[in-house]
């Protein structure tokens, strides 16, 4: 009996199975009909990575297009916008791509009849923009199976908050009695680095998909609501830092360009590209118009912002530079090298005798084996942290004298994030392991120390 059953039940689902496949090779174009409209974050973009930011892409725009952000393809290059949303058939986009000899890609391999119809059919869909709602539906908090490296740490220099940048998220802390309060969780899987907004409310965040694109993310520490994101670049981005005015974005990337963005609309208004190499920080002066990027190509540039000229060199380009902090009170911006930490005058130098000459360095601090891997400033500017080998040890010293103040030794590996207390009595370490570490630091004395986040053990 059971066995007639099962028997009557093959036999319906073989019956089903050939009507779905009837179904199917009859109803095909049915099918598409019905489908989801065409996807640029999820379809697009992927075909444009593949076979056209090699030569369209934020510093090398071929034809004077840049294929990277849904932005800069719908402006389009040397000869008028990229697409005309609706028309595909009046799209210089589409236009390139088909035929049977398609110009583009210039050289390899071109986009098959399928790949260049489904791009047809997202201008003819209305060429929508998904990227913010697609990142919204991906977001969801990380879950870690062990202790992240820490690439950043910040304290509201107003608010009672103590920032720790995870993966793919910052985690807010109380930072009198270290409870978590808040995960900022973006769309980037990579942060960088972090800082407060000079009033101590808003939180930027560089950092990206690397080998994909760079992120600028600002937020609302309070509401832990995210009120803009923005994207930059083909890769991460670094060295993140506030005009003094809260306007304004600048950050450092893979491409050899510090760039700065407006807050409100992400609208660029500087793309520095006098570097040799890639940029890791960035830093206002005071005035807000003035801005000095540090590089791998070890230059420290000082930049007019309205005009994109190159102002001044002001070091002596013979040590990499790592990271980058100015001097909370005056126009000095302190470096971090693969050698040591130094400190120099960010302005025009007096006399041109020599253009590698150091007339601009005001101080230069002990030597760390191996190179600095982090700093930071008393907000008061009367002391530095900075850290390197051996390994994770962080020293603090007087700016002034530059001599040495304290020596914190509990790390087991590299430090790669720093930041002093607002009241400047305590440094909170963060880095390799993924423990922070907040010392009362003129005791040489270990505070508190935790993994900002919950590991879970299960598969
Ligand atoms: C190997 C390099 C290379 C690749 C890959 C490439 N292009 Fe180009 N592209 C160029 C060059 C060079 C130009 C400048 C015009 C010319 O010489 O034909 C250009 C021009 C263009 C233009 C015209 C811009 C204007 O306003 O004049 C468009 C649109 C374009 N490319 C789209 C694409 C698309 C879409 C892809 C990928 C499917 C792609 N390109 C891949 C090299 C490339």
């Amino acid at each position: 009996m059971r066995r007639i059953v099962t028997l009557s039940g093959i036999r319906c689902r073989l019956w089903c199975w050939r009507l779905f496949w009837s179904l199917l090779s009859v109803s095909t174009p049915i099918i598409c009909a019905d489908a989801k409209p065409v996807s640029f974050q999820h379809e697009i973009v992927p075909l444009l990575q593949q076979f056209c930011w090699g030569c369209h892409r934020p510093g090398k725009e071929k034809g004077g297009i840049d294929l990277t952000s849904y932005g800069a393809l719908v402006k389009g290059g040397k000869h008028g916008p990229g697409i005309q949303v609706g028309h595909p058939d009046q799209s210089r986009l589409v236009e390139e791509i088909s035929g049977t000899d398609p110009s583009m890609p210039k050289e390899g391999e071109h986009l098959s009849a399928q790949e260049v119809s489904l791009i047809e059919r997202w201008i003819r869909e209305g060429a929508q923009d998904d990227t913010t709602a697609a990142s919204r539906e991906s977001r969801s908090a990380p879950i870690y199976r062990a202790a992240p490296i820490i690439p950043s740490i910040a304290y509201s220099p107003m608010g009672p908050w103590l920032a720790v940048a995870g993966r793919g998220e910052v985690l807010i802390f109380n930072a009198t009695n270290f409870l978590l309060t808040a995960r900022l969780v973006g769309e980037a899987r990579r942060i960088e680095s972090i800082r407060f907004s000079p009033d101590g409310r808003k939180l930027a965040i560089s950092g990206g998909q690397p080998g994909q694109w760079g992120e600028i993310q600002i937020w609302d520490v309070a509401a832990g609501t995210q009120l803009h994101a923005y994207r930059s670049t083909f890769d991460s981005v670094y060295g993140v830092d506030w005009s003094p005015d809260q306007t304004r974005i600048a950050f450092g990337a893979s491409d050899r360009t510090a760039r700065v963005i407006e807050v409100e609309t992400g609208r660029e208004v500087l793309k520095f590209d006098q570097h040799t190499d890639w940029v890791f920080g960035t830093a206002f002066l005071r005035d807000g118009q003035r801005l000095v990027s540090g590089s791998r190509d070890k230059s420290l540039r000082l930049v007019d912002i309205s005009t994109g000229k190159l102002l001044e060199t002001i070091n002596r380009e013979s040590e990499t530079i790592r990271c980058l902090v100015r001097h909370p009170l005056e126009d000095w911006v302190l470096i971090g090298t693969d050698v040591r930490p130094r400190l120099f005058k960010a302005e025009v130098k007096k006399e041109h005798s020599d253009p590698n000459d150091d007339s601009n360095q005001l101080r230069e601090f002990e030597h760390f084996d191996g190179g600095v891997t982090a700093l930071a400033f008393s907000p008061d500017g009367q002391w530095i942290a900075s850290s390197g080998s051996p390994a994770g040890e962080v020293r603090v010293y007087d700016a002034v004298s530059t001599s040495r103040k304290a020596t914190l030794r509990e790390h087991q590996g590299m430090v790669f994030a720093l930041a002093f207390s607002p009241d400047g009595s305590q440094v909170a370490t963060a880095g390799f392991e993924g423990i922070v570490r907040v010392f009362d630091w003129a005791k040489e004395r270990l505070v508190t120390n935790f993994i900002p986040v919950e590991i879970s053990c299960s598969k």
